[in-house]
């Protein structure tokens, strides 16, 4: 039994970058929805579809635990997954809540109403479907009372760094941080909700100014994942090697993930 690790294309890799670092001893499968990415610009019934079958595919790889790396598919599929998809025996998780609960300095399970928090102006930069589903400032308003989101929806940028481009990639990502600030001029913290942006943490932080505390999910969602196995050891399959699957071209993609994570990664045929 492994960990599966869902994304639609390659900006899960971050996620399980981090998980392994932190869980070196748990093995993990991740599968890549090339073929279909981005998922950013589809509708929500369609991210749905997709994303179950890419979640059972990982099923049939022996991954009882799913984690859904992948902030559209979090915003656009997982409750609905969850509320009439997932089988009791199996579990899917999102990218959303640990994020959040780290901006509003929150515990796991910690349930207590909403209450204020120090940051109090926050840019949210996601993909459109992500900005559009509204589920960032739900589930912020669960937590917190008074933090004003200014959300950015970064058009192109997926799709560049799928395409291995990043000049254009990070042409893209200054001008939706311009259009970020006409919006909102001093944001104290921006919360990078794609797990394909942190490849391009540096010029989010240096567009934003060393004053803007950038959040990135990938750490916290490996905290976040020992913090779960721990509570939940029969989940934890033995380690071993990560296996890759995509659904695009086996060799192309796996060119573009040894170029993003300098070492070599061999995807195969999902
Ligand atoms: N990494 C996905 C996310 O976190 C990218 C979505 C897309 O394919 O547009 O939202």
């Amino acid at each position: 039994m492994a960990v599966g690790i869902f994304d639609s294309g390659l900006g899960g890799l971050t996620v399980l970058e981090a998980v392994r670092r932190r869980l070196p001893e748990v093995a993990f499968a991740y599968y890549g929805d090339n073929a279909h990415a981005p998922y950013g610009v589809r509708e929500a019934d369609d991210v749905f579809h997709l994303t179950c079958r890419g979640v059972e595919r990982l099923w049939r790889e022996g991954c009882d635990l799913v984690i859904l790396a992948c902030n559209t598919a979090s915003a656009a599929a997982l409750r609905r997954m969850q509320e009439s998809w997932v089988p009791p025996d199996k579990r899917v998780l999102g990218v959303f809540v640990p994020l959040i609960e780290a901006l509003t300095e929150r515990k796991w399970g910690d349930n207590s109403p909403p209450r204020e928090v120090a940051v109090k102006h926050v840019a949210l930069f996601a993909t459109p479907a992500t900005v559009a589903s509204r589920a960032f400032q739900r589930e912020l308003a669960f937590r917190a009372i008074g933090v004003d989101v200014e959300a950015q929806a970064c058009g192109g940028v997926v799709d560049a760094i799928e395409e291995g481009d990043m000049i254009l990639a990070e042409a893209l990502v200054r001008s939706h941080v311009e259009a970020l600030k006409r919006k909102m001029p001093h944001p104290q913290a921006a919360v990078l909700g794609c797990t394909h942006y942190p490849l391009l943490e540096h010029v989010f932080q240096e567009a934003l100014g060393p004053e803007v505390r950038v959040f990135s999910q990938a750490d916290l969602v490996a905290e976040s994942l020992a913090d779960y196995l721990e509570r939940h050891p029969q989940m934890r399959g033995a380690g071993g090697e990560p296996v890759f699957l995509t659904t695009g071209e086996a060799a192309r993609v796996s060119d573009q993930a040894t170029r993003f994570l300098q070492r070599k990664v061999t995807f195969r045929p999902a």
